[in-house]
């Protein structure tokens, strides 16, 4: 989701009013994704690189996150929404850490979507994690080096019980990963939209779910193996 400073700059405000449309529109997306069928959606809100922003627009963005989170938290769940969150959570204060572990239970039996948010979240972050995690299994014996494959890697890092993501969207009309999902994209189709992210509205999101189908997806294999069925 990227765009909120230039959007609010544009109407000459400060950023964090760019932050609260931002906002409004991420409830417009997951809106549109339970009513789609759509059944897992990953927003990036907080990288971990953006701590190195000035303090005040840092402080401002977790005072929205909590009151945001407090305010969705029960309307989401009636909506059938699980919410769980990615990233490293260790910065963050007790009351957010606690609001999080919260609502995650409170969501956890909910299967309509399966929402992620991504806060404090680096893929290389995720990466190492799961490189340590693995390693302190083989340090205490329980796993031999031998037996990390992908299969096992995969199983180590954030998201790994949802299947790989189909679409990225980058708004903002920057074309780059920026450290998001980078082990888990690896077969995901790249869209990026002009759109500053507070304008990302539901034509937008269809204009990108146009382009997707239009993707031909082989994973490696050549257009006519795709064509006989995924066995060949
Ligand atoms: C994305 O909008 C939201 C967050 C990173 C929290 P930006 O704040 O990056 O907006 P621009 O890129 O400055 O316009
Ligand atoms: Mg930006």
């Amino acid at each position: 989701m990227d765009g909120n400073g230039r959007w609010a700059e544009q109407r000459r405000r400060p950023r964090p009013f760019g932050h609260r449309a931002g906002v409004k529109a991420v409830r417009g997306i997951i809106r549109a994704c339970v009513s789609k069928g759509i059944g897992a959606l990953t927003l990036f809100a907080f990288s971990s690189e953006n701590w190195s922003r000035p303090r005040s627009e840092v402080r401002s963005l977790m005072d929205l996150f909590l009151r945001s989170l407090r305010r969705e938290a029960s309307d989401l769940s009636a909506n059938g929404v699980r919410l769980r969150f990615i990233g490293d959570r260790s910065r963050f204060s007790d009351e957010l850490v606690r609001l999080m572990s919260d609502v995650e239970l409170q969501t956890q039996g909910n299967t309509r979507l399966h929402l992620n948010i991504a806060v404090n979240y680096g893929g290389r972050w995720d990466i190492v994690a799961a490189a340590q995690a693995l390693a302190a299994q083989v340090a205490a014996g329980e796993l031999q080096v031998e037996q990390i494959d992908q299969e096992r890697f995969a199983q180590a890092l954030s998201l790994s019980e949802l299947p790989e993501p189909d679409l990225l969207i980058r708004t903002g009309g920057e074309r780059r990963i920026s450290n998001f999902l980078l082990w888990q994209l690896a077969y995901t189709e790249l869209h990026f939209s002009s759109a500053l992210w507070p304008d990302f509205d539901d034509q937008a999101f269809d204009q990108a779910l146009a382009d997707f189908a239009l993707r031909e997806r082989r994973f490696g294999k050549t257009g006519a193996q795709m064509q006989a069925g995924a066995s060949n």
